[in-house]
């Protein structure tokens, strides 16, 4: 398993980190044989897994029940667990308590939070204080898309450009080891990723962070988002359609089940 310090070896090293998103055990076991370097299990989970329009709705027991299986699937990769929306805003107790479970329970080796405010920070120190590192989530954090009016690129203006460079400096300083920038100009996220010395995986963010994070689902095709930055690498949804058309043929011809799908007939002599 590639591990914390590891990472912050390839940005030195220029060696790209990579990351996917993964909710359940054999995808998991799929990304670990394929050699990924981080598994998210993300609060996107809502929209890819349970079909949300948002990630509002998850709750730390999902995030945790995604995890468990997920670590069965991947047991030598690094995982990094979601703290969902308002399991970490109330207080640093709150926060530190959820960031456990999904240590303990959930067997990830990190946790993520979205944000840079004051309290943000305060909830990062109270986690790292429990030895659990953390990642932060800056741009656009789909926890605020109330705030933001919706799934908006951020930083496309000078002023929220500026609040968002510090906001990492901030998070950097308040002890986190990894930064994961969503849907910012490019520009922007090569500055940060040159002002940090901790590595900063973009999706939605350009070519020059130190890796890059999708969630798997886009990158197999598998949901109903096409996000701008996002690529389907396999059509695995136009491969399940086609097997369970042919599924329905074969039973319907009566080719299926075949011989060798057949116990043996029981004995009717007794
Ligand atoms: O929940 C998630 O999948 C994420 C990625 C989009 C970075 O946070």
């Amino acid at each position: 398993m590639v591990d914390l310090f590891q990472f912050a070896e390839k940005k030195i090293k220029k060696e790209k980190i990579t990351m996917l998103t993964a909710y359940d055990y054999y995808t998991a076991k799929l990304i670990n044989k394929a050699g990924i370097d981080i598994i998210l299990v993300g609060d996107s989970l809502g929209m890819v897994f349970k079909g949300d329009q948002d990630t509002l709705a998850v709750t730390i027991d999902e995030v945790v029940y995604h995890s468990q299986a997920v670590r069965k699937g991947a047991q030598d990769t690094f995982i990094i667990a979601d703290l969902p929306y308002m399991s970490y805003h109330l207080n640093p107790e709150q926060a530190k308590a959820n960031a456990a479970r999904l240590i303990v329970e959930g067997r990830a080796n990190a946790v993520k939070l979205e944000g840079g405010s004051e309290s943000r920070l305060r909830a990062i120190e109270a986690i790292a204080d429990c030895e659990i590192p953390i990642v932060g989530h800056l741009g656009l954090t789909p926890q605020s898309i109330n705030k933001f009016g919706g799934f908006k690129v951020q930083g496309r203006d000078k002023t929220s450009a500026e609040i968002i460079k510090q906001h990492a400096l901030d998070l950097q300083q308040a002890g986190i080891f990894m930064l994961v920038l969503e849907a910012v100009p490019e520009n922007l996220a090569k500055q940060i990723t040159e002002q940090l010395k901790i590595p900063v995986i973009g999706i939605g963010a350009g070519r020059f962070t130190d890796g890059q994070v999708l969630v798997v689902n886009d990158l197999l095709g598998l949901s109903d988002q096409k996000p701008k930055f996002s690529i389907v690498i396999q059509d695995v949804a136009s491969s399940i359609t086609s097997a369970v058309k042919g599924y329905i043929d074969q039973v319907k011809q009566g080719e299926f089940p075949r011989k060798e799908n057949i116990y043996q007939p029981y004995n009717d002599t007794e």
